[in-house]
């Protein structure tokens, strides 16, 4: 049987499975029943940096800075916890379950959470994912400010905590390469590529704004896993890759293009969290049909630097494909 154990930020997974943050990891019940399906790790439900700035500052809603970002959270995410219950609950999934316990914290500036990271640290969880996203409306507000702000972002985040720090972050940004070298640079652990977002929409009826939100479909593993090949090769941390993991043929195509795991939501929502056992099924029967006898035989295999045809990463606007469909 080959053996489809992996390392994401040092951590040892079982298998690259993650359950990605999400309400499927809210409570403990939840976290218990992702370790028992199989997954080989759990990322917890989103602490969002608005309710730390609420709690410890007894700011009003509108107070802060990113007042847009945050009328937009406070409206449209449900927002389960307060800083305590969430460190109670990482301390009970370190004691109830033996898989990695990585928290996260939606942040949107580098104002209110980075004390309460050694918090978390504190509590036991095994790595920290924050969640970073910003809208850039205000007219002055640059390129560069934007990255900066995740440099600042990631560098309060390791003067604060020792455990391994991952950001998740949205797959816009004009030099990705370039960025994620300089995260590197500022000692980051992981990145997961690419978060999902909802997004905004007009009720024409009632002349309105409105969110909509949906599960992932099958197409948008395509965009990390282009991403995934482009950069694994050079960066000095790991890939986590996720948004459209489907199936076992996907998690083996993320592993080949360099992954060193995937995180997992809307498949899980649809088709329950038994559908994660037969997708390491499915690895470990591909790797026996291949002779891999570890993931680290064939990972990154087929990233952009080591693929013979590697070039089909780069055709965004590949006349011969779409030709086929003119
Ligand atoms: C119901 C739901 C809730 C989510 N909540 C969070 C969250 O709190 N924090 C976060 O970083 N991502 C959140 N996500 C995004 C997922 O972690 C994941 O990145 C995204 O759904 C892409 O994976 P998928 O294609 O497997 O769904 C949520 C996704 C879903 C479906």
């Amino acid at each position: 049987m080959p053996n489809c154990s992996t390392t994401y930020m040092g951590l040892q997974l079982r298998n690259p499975i993650i359950v990605a943050s999400s309400g499927l990891s809210k409570n403990i019940d939840r976290i218990k029943e992702c370790e028992h399906a199989g997954a080989g790790a759990v990322v917890l439900k989103s602490l969002f940096e608005e309710v730390l700035a609420q709690k410890d500052f007894g700011l009003k809603e509108g107070t802060v800075d990113h007042t847009e970002a945050y009328d937009y959270y406070l409206a449209h995410m449900e927002l389960l916890y307060g800083a305590s219950d969430y460190t109670d609950l990482i301390k009970q999934a370190k004691a109830e379950t033996a898989i990695p316990v990585i928290a996260s914290v939606n942040c949107v500036s580098g104002k209110w959470w980075p004390d309460f990271a050694r918090q978390i640290e504190g509590a036991g969880a095994d790595a920290i994912e924050l969640n970073v996203f910003a809208t850039a409306t205000d007219l002055t507000f640059d390129g560069r400010r934007m990255e900066e702000l995740y440099y600042e972002i990631l560098s309060a985040a390791k003067q604060k905590v020792g455990i391994p720090v991952a950001l998740k972050i949205s797959p816009y940004f004009s030099s990705l390469p370039n960025v994620a070298v300089e995260f590197g640079q500022r000692g980051l652990d992981g990145l997961v590529l690419f978060n999902r977002f909802t997004q905004p929409d007009i009720d024409i009826n009632a002349l309105s704004l409105k969110t909509t939100f949906s599960f992932s479909s099958r197409d948008e593993v395509h965009l990390p896993l282009r991403w995934t090949a482009l950069m694994s090769h050079y960066l000095p941390y790991d890939i986590c890759a996720t948004t459209g993991v489907k199936t076992s043929e996907d998690v083996i195509k993320l592993l080949l293009a360099g992954a060193s795991s995937v995180q997992l939501a809307s498949v899980l929502y649809k088709e329950g969290l038994e559908s994660i056992a037969p997708m390491v099924a499915g690895l470990e029967q591909w790797m026996s049909e291949k002779g891999f006898e570890s993931v680290a035989d064939f990972r990154g295999k087929l990233s952009f630097h080591r693929a013979d045809d590697a070039a089909q990463y780069l055709r965004a606007q590949f006349m011969e494909k779409i030709s086929e469909v003119e």
